[in-house]
């Protein structure tokens, strides 16, 4: 029987710790094709949680407690994952809140996805079928959807509704390649890193629905600011498509000023000016996505796939220039041309960006 061991983390969860070790108990019995463990992760609070899950493991055999300092979230579940993986050998391991945010009725999903082949199944409030509690003020609502929405788009991820609930069930070789990577994001942001190894790692993810409940007892350990300075960090750090935007930017400033200095110092042709500022610019380009924007996925260090993947490169830069400039004349034709540089942005943005970020992940820094 393959075991599967849910990692709870606690700081002051007296009051609802018991209903969630029964909850799990029952799911747990009910199971038969695993066999289910529970590591309470307490950090050192001072309601007397630890107490309560001593008296419980009396009883329960396959509850754990192992207690740390609190150092955060992230710390909590890598202390977790820790032990988990040392003491207990499991095949899969589960992250879930111990304040009855999370209902253990969804256990069986998650392993019905495992089954099916998942390595990492989360549990996502936004996707058909979950929902996020209805009695949440809105401030809370905005903070919930913006930050996923933010995180989502920063990664360019779409596919991906949830980045930032806790419930979720990772298969152990996973986890064991993650800790390296993830091991110093302290916070609720490890939630996020995480998800972007696992994602930049090819595992194969999967969303189901869930219900998140608001928690009755205790209230959120969350330090909201900290947590966006974090997130934000986090994505700005490591997404490949906004570093991929930089990188363009980078790419402008060279073309235009070696046009310039061609072009005005030089005194040369036009054509030629034009000719070697775009190629600079475009090798510079082509040099930072590879060492850079995708770094993760970056070309092996041979000729042999340096040059036909830099010549697709070109093509596919070729085509950005030919879609603005039929674009550029396209609008200045229907609209006047006093706005020529509007346009020319809204293109870039709209089109040129999106276009070629998407051919350069298929054809060049190809998903391996
Ligand atoms: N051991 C330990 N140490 N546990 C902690 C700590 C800590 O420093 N901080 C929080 N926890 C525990 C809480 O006791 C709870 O069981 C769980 O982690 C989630 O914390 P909440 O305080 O309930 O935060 P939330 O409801 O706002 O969390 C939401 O956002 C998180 C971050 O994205 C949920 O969606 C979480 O699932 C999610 O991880
Ligand atoms: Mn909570």
């Amino acid at each position: 029987m393959r075991r599967a061991v849910i990692i709870l983390p606690t700081y002051n969860e007296s009051g609802a710790i018991e209903q969630v070790i029964h909850g799990i108990e029952i799911i747990s019995r009910a199971i038969k094709t695993w066999e289910i463990h529970i590591v309470v992760v307490d950090s050192n609070s001072q309601d007397g949680t630890a107490e309560k899950v001593l008296k419980l493991k009396k009883r329960i055999h396959r509850l754990h407690l192992l207690s740390t300092e609190k150092e955060g979230l992230g710390k909590a579940y890598i202390h977790g994952f820790n032990f988990a993986i040392e003491k207990l050998n499991p095949y899969l391991i589960f992250e879930m809140d111990a304040d009855l945010s999370h209902d253990p009725k969804e256990i069986p999903n998650f392993l019905k996805k495992i089954e099916e082949g998942a390595d990492f199944v989360i549990g996502s409030r936004y996707i058909k079928g979950g929902s996020i509690p209805k009695d949440w003020g809105l401030h809370r609502k905005i903070f919930s959807i913006g930050a996923n929405s933010f995180i989502r788009l920063g990664f360019m991820k779409l596919r991906n509704t949830e980045w930032t609930n806790g419930y979720r069930a990772i298969k152990v070789w996973l986890i064991k390649n993650a800790i390296p990577s993830i091991k110093n994001y302290s916070g609720y942001v490890f939630q996020v890193a995480i998800l972007d190894y696992a994602l930049k790692n090819k595992a194969h993810i999967q969303e189901i629905p869930i219900n998140f409940q608001d928690r009755i007892h205790g209230k959120s350990k969350i330090n909201s600011f900290q947590y966006i300075i974090q997130t934000f960090t986090y994505v700005l750090l490591h997404s490949s498509f906004i570093k991929f935007v930089i990188v363009g930017l980078i790419g402008f400033v060279i073309d235009f000023g070696i046009s310039y200095l061609f072009i005005e110092k030089y005194r040369s042709a036009v054509w030629l000016g034009t000719i070697i500022s775009t190629e600079s610019a475009i090798i510079s380009n082509f040099l930072l996505n590879n060492f850079w924007s995708f770094s993760y996925k970056k070309l092996d260090h041979k000729l042999s796939s340096y040059i036909p993947n830099f010549l697709k490169f070109n093509l596919i830069s070729s085509g950005s220039i030919l879609i603005q400039t039929l674009g550029v004349q396209l609008a200045v034709n229907s609209f006047g041309r006093n706005l020529w540089y509007v346009y020319k942005v809204i293109i870039i943005f709209l089109v040129v960006i999106p276009y070629s970020y998407i051919l350069y992940n298929k054809f060049v820094w190809k998903e391996k």
